[in-house]
């Protein structure tokens, strides 16, 4: 998979680092509230695995799976539910864990779909963020790093499936997805 790569933007002791700052600050943050840590699939997976494995303060974990519909950069940023959550967030503290966020439709519209749904407060932590490329107002709560307009894999990103279990999250070469 390497060769497929311009280079290696974060490496993992940077991402390591970068989760145990993210980690002490959202357990801080949430001491006394339980939040319940919901992982949208699949990007997020080894960020989230990581991030909870560093906190140590209790919580909850549940899952969401969502795709776009049709393309994701019209102005609706409507997505499909492919898996919901499993209980009641009413009343909850919910912390969206993301690999990234880049137009901001996706978390825009799960953040209104879920705070129809009555929770205390609904915050976003990503690990990268593509503000460049925002199309809308959102902004995450918590960020592991900003990164430029490229086409990023590795550490649970993918390109058509691919790369997600790379350690390090590296820059694709064009000639790969052109
Ligand atoms: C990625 C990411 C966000 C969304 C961000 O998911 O995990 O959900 O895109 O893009 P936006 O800010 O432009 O809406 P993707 O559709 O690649 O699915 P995946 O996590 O299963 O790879």
């Amino acid at each position: 998979m390497y060769e497929d790569l311009k280079k290696i933007l974060i490496t993992k002791e940077e991402i390591d680092k970068r989760i145990k700052e993210l980690a002490a600050e959202l357990d801080r943050d949430y001491e006394g509230k339980r939040p319940l840590m919901v992982a949208i699939l699949k990007g997020s997976v080894m960020f989230y695995a990581d991030l909870l494995r560093a906190m140590t303060i209790p919580l909850e974990l549940d899952f969401m799976a969502i795709s776009s519909y049709g393309n994701k950069t019209k102005s609706s940023g409507e997505v499909k539910m492919i898996k919901d959550l499993d209980r009641s967030i009413e009343g909850r503290h919910l912390i969206i864990v993301e690999d990234i966020v880049d137009s901001g439709y996706t978390l825009s519209y799960l953040k209104r779909m879920l705070y129809s749904r009555h929770p205390e407060s609904v915050k976003i932590c990503t690990l990268l963020d593509k503000f460049e490329c925002r199309e809308t107002p959102l902004q995450p709560d918590y960020k592991g790093f900003d990164i430029g307009n490229e086409f990023v894999v590795g550490y649970g990103l993918d390109y058509a499936e691919k790369y997600r279990n790379l350690p390090e999250i590296g820059i694709l070469k064009e000639e790969v997805y052109r």
